[in-house]
């Protein structure tokens, strides 16, 4: 893993976008990537640039159950908020959190992954060291799957809804096998609330208990951590 210290959010933005620009002077053709408030600074530097996306897929990680497309808060209105309304892609992949049948959803983003193979993945660690919404626990095997949301990620959440009750219960999230399978990872981390999860992720073992322990185990791997996100690493 490679660890790179920045300021603040703002500057590990535009850190994460030289990686990109520079996977992208490479020739990739598909983008993992993520919600959450952590790559929103990555994303303003890519429709602030003058870099055309067109020719880009991007397959998201993970999506609540029970949202349609048009809830502002379902992941892909805020994919579609964020990125895909001001910079077009080729086409753009989130699951389907309203199918009626998940597993059958699960199975078809399975072969969107396998049709798309991601070059270069954009991640966010939960509190608790989630990765997608692998949450502790998570064998490191599965592929797209449905899971239970856990007590803190409710809890971390519901900052976007008007009350803890809407949070959904579940979503559904690309497995780490499939992340793992990403040719490049770039795992961004802001504030004192991811310190704990990124030293561990970092220093700690490998486990199930702490997901984001498995990028030790890929081969290419960019940390972008800010002070606060770096504050209890020991190296
Ligand atoms: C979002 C996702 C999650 C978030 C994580 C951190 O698509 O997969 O793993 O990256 O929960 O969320 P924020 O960035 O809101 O702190």
């Amino acid at each position: 893993m490679k660890v790179i210290q920045v300021k603040h959010a703002q500057e590990g933005g535009k850190q994460a976008f030289a990686q990109l620009k520079e996977a992208m002077d490479k020739g990739i053709t598909t983008l993992g990537l993520a919600t959450g408030s952590t790559p929103v600074t990555l994303y303003q530097e890519m429709v602030t640039s003058a870099l055309d996306f067109s020719h880009l897929t991007s397959v998201n990680l993970d999506e609540y159950v029970g949202l349609s497309g048009e809830n502002p808060q379902s992941y892909r209105y805020f994919m579609n908020e964020h990125l895909f309304n001001k910079k077009p892609f080729k086409e753009t992949f989130v699951p389907n959190g309203q199918a009626k049948d998940l597993d059958e959803e699960c199975a078809r983003y399975n072969d969107i992954i396998a049709q798309h193979p991601i070059d270069l993945q954009v991640l966010g660690i939960g509190r608790n060291g989630h990765i997608g919404f692998n949450e502790p626990g998570t064998s490191f095997d599965v592929q797209t799957h449905v899971v239970a949301l856990t007590d803190s990620t409710i809890e971390a959440n519901k900052r976007y809804f008007d009350s803890i009750e809407e949070v959904p219960t579940h979503a559904l999230s690309m497995g780490i096998a499939s992340i793992l399978k990403s040719k490049q990872i770039i795992l961004m981390a802001f504030g004192k609330e991811k310190a704990a999860a990124v030293a561990k992720m970092i220093e700690g073992p490998v486990t199930e208990q702490l997901p984001a322990s498995v990028l030790q185990m890929h081969p290419n791997v960019i940390v972008i951590v800010d002070e606060q996100a770096a504050s209890e690493l020991t190296k």
